[in-house]
């Protein structure tokens, strides 16, 4: 295993598949509609910073400068092929967008430094405590009253998304995923110290139910409050 490779699991599964990932992730997991959804729910406004977590080959990044062009966005991840993909895709677009390689569980970046923390396919992809960590990240990254906005898979809506979204499970790991696959990836949102937890939208796809999650750093220091978390429908 190369250097590039440790310590994550890659964007479609396989690295041989990464300049695929874009028409792949289009076809199956309604793409431009999710990252819609999340543009929409995010809502930046001239001046914010942005970080788009797990950025892979940038799409969500740039959308959001797209929608917001004076907005200073950055997008992580750990794939270096991503990332070489992502400002190829900036360059062809004429968008300036600031692409970091590292990983979401240590952020290199100072406390409060976001307005927003934005992020599309990428918790199902780390172990439970990884996923924990990165939520702490997100967290302490923002500034108090920054949100995060996220899209992931969640409880499958019913038994077919349930078979469906064993891809996903046999692709990304089992135990990466079983937090989504019981709903309660907004619990461990609110788990990190996040309020207003709410799921906003749910699209089904042929790989199962994604889910666009919300949620508020609260300003002060108030503690988490799970109660806030919405349950599923
Ligand atoms: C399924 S892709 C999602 C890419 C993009 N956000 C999107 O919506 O299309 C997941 C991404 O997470 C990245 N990744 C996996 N583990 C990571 C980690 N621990 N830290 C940062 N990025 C990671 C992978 O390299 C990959 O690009």
């Amino acid at each position: 295993m190369k250097d590039e490779d440790a310590a994550f699991v890659p964007g479609a599964g396989f690295h041989w598949l990464t300049p695929l990932y874009d028409p792949l992730v289009a076809l199956t997991c309604r793409d431009r509609a999710v990252k819609r959804s999340l543009v929409a729910a995010a809502a930046v406004r001239p001046g914010q910073r942005v970080l788009d977590l797990g950025c892979g080959t940038g799409t969500l990044a740039l959308r959001v400068k797209e929608a917001c062009p004076s907005a200073d966005v950055s997008g992580l991840d750990a794939d270096p092929r991503m990332l070489r993909a992502a400002a190829a895709k900036a360059d062809r677009q004429g968008r300036n967008v600031a692409f970091a390689r590292g990983l979401a569980q240590s952020l290199p970046y100072p406390d409060g430094g976001f307005d927003r923390v934005v992020s599309g396919l990428f918790f199902h992809h780390l172990a439970p405590d990884a996923k924990a960590a990165a939520f702490r990240e997100a967290f302490r990254v923002l500034v108090s009253g920054g949100e995060l906005h996220l899209a992931d898979w969640g409880r499958p809506a019913g038994p077919l998304m349930r078979v469906l979204f064993l891809g996903i499970r046999l692709l990304d790991g089992f135990g990466n995923t079983a937090a989504h696959a019981a709903g309660r990836l907004p619990g461990l949102v609110a788990e990190a110290g996040f309020v207003g937890v709410r799921v906003r939208d749910r699209f089904s796809t042929v790989f199962g139910t994604l889910e666009v999650v919300s949620a508020v750093k609260p300003t002060g220091t108030q503690p988490s409050d799970p109660s806030l978390v919405s349950p599923a429908p």
